[in-house]
């Protein structure tokens, strides 16, 4: 299994930090029509500031939940009002603002380290009802699995005590054994009570990695497009705001179990993405979707994941995880054509250099390079 696979989703706090984007109206959710919940809920979110923390609030807030968030305070976004900021490092084990409080509902959202959960569990674990931790499909064994779903064989960590990993012993390579871990942690402290959620690459506005961004900002340039494969392997992919509604409905009904969040909901192809992404598009543009074979791309350097984003390979079972508990749970999704055109909207929001430099994808000249070397072959599209 490649490095990449494994390692592919998330390390939010412990590398590039929050990723929010600035002042702008909080997460830019349409809360309009949203129903109150029956129960009102306190609601306690750890980070909260990120990437699929603000639309959590934002979402809670309209269902009309107490909402606390929990985190050092580094992100500027002012929080919407009657949201209470506590502060403390998780790094540090500072979490005396949480003592003595009660929640009905925590959401744990940066976490990787499994110290983190534990220290959190100790504090909290006889003052809220419910614990749900934001983990990752990264936790799966894949080794050998053809289909996985939630009862599919999760990693283990054989190096040592996780509770002894810090910042500074973290690599990549044991993110999904860490995550693992921390599901481990969790289920320790609050056992049924505890909801683990599981998301594939989560997109949308406000995703600082640009994997998904990459292909709706690059179908809208136009042009010769290379993509990878034969269009037919498999994605998945989750809305941020799908994912963070979808988790404050989970904390208001208080299931508990593992579940999978990856949409959308019917199987999505490579090719299926793409053209759903140029359907989405407005305007009069000329393109053309080139599909190289995977064997050629990685021939010619291209990487699966950092430059053909979303894309894992030929026919990679990470990118087909079992949904069904979720969907009876409640996930629902938004069409991928309002993820493309609001992704796109708010890419082009951003100040002009950010859009200058995509952090992941294709660069515009090794695209031409490579489609030239195939096209100087002769070769034919596809697998
Ligand atoms: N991105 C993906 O495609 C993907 C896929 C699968 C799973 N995941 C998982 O999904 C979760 C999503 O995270 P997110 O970025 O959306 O979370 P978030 O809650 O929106 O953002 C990270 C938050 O953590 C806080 N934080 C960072 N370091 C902290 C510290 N030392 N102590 C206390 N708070 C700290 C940040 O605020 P301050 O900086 O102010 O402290 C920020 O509020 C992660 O657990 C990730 O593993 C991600």
């Amino acid at each position: 299994m490649s490095l990449d696979r494994r390692e592919f989703l998330g390390l939010s706090a412990l590398g590039a930090g929050a990723l929010g984007t600035g002042p702008m109206a909080f997460a830019g959710l349409d809360t309009t029509g949203i129903a109150a919940a029956e129960r009102p809920l306190r609601l306690l979110i750890l980070g909260g500031t990120g990437f699929t923390g603000p639309f959590q609030v934002a979402y809670a807030r309209a269902r009309g939940h107490e909402v606390t968030v929990f985190n050092r305070g580094r992100n500027t976004q002012v929080l919407p009002e009657a949201v209470e900021q506590l502060t403390g490092d998780r790094h540090l084990g500072e979490l005396d603002a949480l003592r003595g409080r009660r929640w009905d509902a925590v959401i744990d959202n940066p976490s990787t380290l499994p110290h983190w959960v534990h220290d959190m569990g100790k504090v909290l674990h006889e003052h809220t009802e419910r614990y749900l931790f934001i983990s990752t499909v990264s936790v799966y064994d894949f080794e050998g699995l053809t289909h996985i779903d939630e009862d599919s064989p999760v990693l283990s960590y054989s190096d040592g005590d996780p509770l002894d990993i810090r910042a500074e012993t973290f690599t990549p390579a044991i993110y999904g054994h860490m995550k693992a871990a921390c599901e481990h942690e969790a289920r320790r402290w609050y056992g049924e009570r505890a909801t683990i959620i599981r998301p594939t690459l989560i997109v949308g506005p406000r995703d600082g990695t640009d994997r998904f961004t990459y292909w709706p900002w690059r179908l809208a340039r136009g042009g010769d497009i290379v993509a990878p494969g034969d269009g037919l392997d498999p994605v998945q992919i989750i809305d941020a705001r799908d994912l963070a509604e979808w988790t404050v409905r989970m904390a208001e009904s208080g299931a508990p179990g593992n579940y999978n969040a990856a949409g959308p909901r019917s199987r999505l192809t490579m090719a299926e993405q793409l053209y759903g992404i140029r359907a989405a598009l407005s305007g009069d543009l000329e393109l053309q979707i080139h599909w190289l074979p995977a064997a050629f791309l990685a021939q010619h350097g291209v990487s699966a994941w950092s430059e053909m984003t979303t894309w894992f390979g030929p026919r990679d079972p990470v990118s087909e995880v079992g949904i069904e508990r979720a969907v009876a749970a409640g996930l629902s999704f938004r069409p991928l054509a309002t993820t493309t055109a609001d992704t796109l909207e708010w890419f082009r929001s951003q100040p002009a250099e950010r859009q200058a430099t995509l952090r992941a994808g294709l660069a515009a000249d090794k695209e031409a390079a490579v489609l030239a070397a195939w096209q100087a072959r002769g070769g034919r599209e596809g697998r």
